[in-house]
């Protein structure tokens, strides 16, 4: 009833409304405070300022004349009746209460809208996305009437099957294959809204997919150069390559992607792996067979039983070699003519 009156009498309350008086918006994102306000017939509206500062006997500081603000915040409300705020690049230090404050030119003109709105700006999860950790968007709207349905994008497709009534879309368990740029789309029963693009992007992750992979491929003969490479996927990218022989570490190259063997040689068989490192973790490659293969060498025959020789008695004649892969065909002489051939037998009685 009074309200009416006041109508009828064309006489107005102070009064500032806040439609939404909790808002939640996530790290990053710009938030929108909706305000409407109004005061008696007859003042002029000299100042319009937000604050986040409330105390007694002390005048409000606009947010405009704050360093950590003035860059982000936007009023987009006017002087008559709409005190629309914005707050740009939100962090978890802006999460506050904050009022709208006006000035007209009557003596005692002044005001200060209660209760404010609290904004709460929430990191999901807090700290950096990990891989594997969940990201929550959420759609922030005013709509009315209420929006009906939302659709979500990614990179200009859409990701939720035939509309969602939620005003939210969860990514779990995020991968690489995540990263893109998200956009939802509001609907009621006047139209669509579409929101700004949301990149999820970046985002850090340790060490994976690791392996040695070897150039050039095919057998290693003795003399010849490999360069083994340590592959990961990583970000930031690998910063720490750490090469290992058998188990130990071989430290003297630094730490290479690439690790060079010039003129290998059959000591350099053995098994290589990696770790790779950036600063969330470290990822080991599976193992990494070299097999020098090498035509026989330090060839010798030795005699069995040793000592002098007996007329009469037997003895065996061994042919020692290291070859790799190993010896297939022995072949013995006499004097300089050949006196047998054997397959793997490298023994001669
Ligand atoms: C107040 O201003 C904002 C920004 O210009 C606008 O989007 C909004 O519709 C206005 N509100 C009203 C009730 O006119
Ligand atoms: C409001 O603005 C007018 C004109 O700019 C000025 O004369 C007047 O003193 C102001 N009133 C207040 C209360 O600041
Ligand atoms: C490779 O190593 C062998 C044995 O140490 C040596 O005789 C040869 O000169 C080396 N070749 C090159 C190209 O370094
Ligand atoms: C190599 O990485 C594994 C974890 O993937 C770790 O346990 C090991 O200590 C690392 N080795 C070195 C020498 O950093
Ligand atoms: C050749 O054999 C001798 C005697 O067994 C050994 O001392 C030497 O290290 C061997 N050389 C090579 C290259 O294997």
């Amino acid at each position: 009833v009074m309200q009416f009156l006041s109508g009828v009498l064309g006489v107005k309350d102070w009064k500032v409304t806040y439609e939404k008086p909790h808002i939640c918006a996530l790290k990053g994102s710009s938030v929108t405070i909706p305000c409407s306000y109004q005061y008696p017939r007859g003042h002029r509206v000299n100042e319009t300022f937000w604050t986040n500062e409330r105390e007694t006997n002390k005048e409000p500081e606009d947010l405009k004349k704050n360093s950590e603000y003035h860059n982000r915040v936007t009023y987009l409300g006017d002087v008559f009746e709409n005190c629309t705020f914005r707050i740009e690049n939100v962090g978890e230090r802006d999460s506050a209460t904050y009022w709208f404050r006006f000035v007209t030119d009557k003596v005692g003109g002044k005001w200060i809208g209660e209760p404010g709105v609290t904004l709460s700006v929430t990191v999901s999860p807090s700290g950096e996305i990990l891989e594997g950790s969940s990201v929550t968007l959420t759609c922030n709207n005013k709509a009315n009437p209420p929006v009906y349905r939302y659709t979500w994008f990614k990179n200009g497709a859409e990701i939720s099957q035939s509309g969602s009534q939620k005003n939210y879309y969860t990514i779990t368990n995020i991968r690489s294959e995540d990263s893109g740029k998200y956009r939802c789309v509001a609907r009621n029963t006047h139209g669509t809204g579409t929101s700004e693009l949301y990149s999820v992007d970046h985002y850090p992750y340790s060490p994976k997919n690791t392996l040695v992979s070897i150039s050039p491929s095919g057998d290693i003969l003795e003399g010849s150069s490999v360069t083994l490479t340590c592959n990961s996927k990583a970000n930031p990218p690998v910063d720490t390559y750490t090469w290992f022989k058998n188990g130990a570490e071989i430290s003297q190259r630094g730490s290479w992607q690439d690790y060079d063997i010039i003129n290998i040689t059959s000591e350099d068989t053995g098994r290589y792996y990696c770790n790779a490192s950036n600063r969330y973790g470290t990822g080991t490659s599976t193992l990494y067979t070299v097999d020098v293969q090498y035509s026989p060498k330090n060839t010798s025959v030795s005699v069995s039983p040793p000592g002098d020789i007996v007329e009469g008695s037997s003895v065996t004649l061994t042919c020692n070699s290291k070859a790799n892969p190993p010896v297939d065909t022995y072949i013995w002489f006499k004097n300089g003519a050949e006196i047998s051939r054997r397959e793997s037998c490298n023994s001669f009685w």
